[in-house]
């Protein structure tokens, strides 16, 4: 067995071992309600495993200081694990320098960011904003601030009833107004994977500029911002195996060194007086204040531990967990899933005749099973898939074949109760 990282990874045959991913996420071995927990809502956020754990303590121990400041050792060292950091999610997101990679709290405080410094600052009364409507609403509600402070317009982007993008839709909306694309990468609600290189190649041929929310994206899939073409990319840490608290916004350089400061504070400025301040460049102009510093370095252990294992191999792995679970909901009467578009990612939203998503999510919780029920945060894409609710099942690296059949059980139990 290759061992990397000291933690689970590789069998020789190239298979993904589940059994020792497993291992590495202490939480897993959980009982709730006296089952083994079945923790299938790791989009909303997923479980962390020790190499996370252990960077974040061990930095507080041996490493902490503040960053960007400090004359002395503890704070050059933090300042140099904080700095690569940026570069691990730089090379994680495939943007050509780290100038290009802006901290944040998460990626709704990315998209807010885009939104208050780009959008805001140059976009005209009349000026059209489309956005696929499946989006979710850190990536609606910005757009609908910054055209309210702007005069320009928000459009939905529609999807088709499988809950794919639009295309046709889509290119017959593009037009002069349009400055901005906003879509993204994969659906919290769906699992569809969006077209974002052709949907980017589009929006620039029309003059417009793009921005992916990569929050469920980068998780799943291999992501190279210059291959695909886009302007703007926002991720959080807490989804990929990451803590809470830290984010990152990918943006061309051109476009950052334009744009004005998010916030006021220490360390994004370069002269401060009563008369007149200056800012520093990108990314630090978008940086104030004391930075998530160990949150930044939790995040490139996060990385690090997934691409030991493999983006492409957890995404086959997730894949395979997510067609068993499909088949065997497939098979159970009365039960829809929304969001069947081909090439999905792991995500299954389902609603069940006669139950309501939350029931279904309260009954499968007796039995250790934990999914989300509600919304999920996309309030238009429930109108238009005409539901009020789902109840969605989530996959990740760490998920079982076995879990899924837990999941499958766990609902057919439910629907028999609330019958
Ligand atoms: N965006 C997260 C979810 O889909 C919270 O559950």
């Amino acid at each position: 067995m290759t061992i990397l990282h000291g933690s689970a990874a590789t069998l020789p045959d190239e298979r993904f071992d589940v059994e020792a991913v497993r291992k590495d996420f202490p939480i897993l071995s959980t009982l709730v309600h006296g089952k083994p927990l079945v923790f299938l809502d790791s989009a909303a956020s997923a479980q962390k495993p020790a190499a996370v754990l252990e960077t974040m303590d061990t930095m507080y121990r041996t490493a902490y200081a503040n960053v960007h400041r400090g004359v002395y050792t503890l704070s050059d060292l933090a300042t140099a694990r904080y700095e690569a950091a940026r570069e691990t999610v730089r090379r994680f997101l495939g943007a050509g320098d780290v100038s290009e990679i802006v901290f944040t709290s998460g990626g709704t405080d990315a998209l807010n960011l885009v939104a208050r410094c780009w959008a805001q600052a140059f976009l005209k009364p009349g000026d059209e904003i489309l956005v696929c409507e499946s989006e979710h609403h850190s990536n609606i509600v910005p757009w609908q601030l910054a055209a309210a402070a702007t005069g320009a317009v928000v459009r939905p982007i529609p999807v088709t009833d499988e809950g794919a993008f639009d295309f046709d839709a889509f290119a017959a909306m593009l037009g002069p107004k349009v400055k901005l694309v906003a879509v993204a990468h994969m659906s919290n609600v769906l699992g569809t994977i969006f077209p974002i290189r052709e949907i980017a190649a589009a929006a620039h041929a029309a003059g417009a500029l793009i921005v992916v929310d990569g929050c469920q994206g980068a998780v799943h899939q291999p992501v190279d911002v210059k291959a695909l073409g886009v302007d703007f990319y926002a991720v959080t840490g807490h989804k990929i195996y990451g803590p809470t608290g830290i984010g990152a916004l990918y943006g061309r350089r051109e476009l950052l060194e334009t744009m004005p400061p998010y916030k006021g504070g220490g360390d994004m400025i370069e002269t401060v007086s009563f008369e007149r301040s200056t800012w520093a460049e990108p990314p630090a102009r978008f940086e104030a204040g004391t930075p998530m510093i160990v949150e930044a370095v939790g995040l490139a252990a996060a990385i690090d531990y997934v691409e030991s294992l493999g983006v492409e191999r957890i995404h086959a792995h997730e894949t395979d967990v997510l067609d068993h679970a499909t088949r065997l909901l497939t098979r159970i009467p009365g039960l829809r899933i929304i969001g069947t578009a081909p090439g999905k990612g792991g995500v299954i939203s389902f609603t069940v005749e006669g139950a309501h998503p939350s029931d279904i999510a309260t009954l499968l919780d007796q039995r250790g099973v934990a999914v989300r029920a509600g919304h999920h945060c996309a309030q238009p894409l429930m109108v238009r898939m005409g539901v009020s609710a789902t109840t969605r099942a989530s996959f990740a690296m760490y998920s079982t074949r076995a879990e899924a059949e837990a999941l499958a059980s766990g609902v057919e139990r439910a629907m028999a109760l609330l019958r």
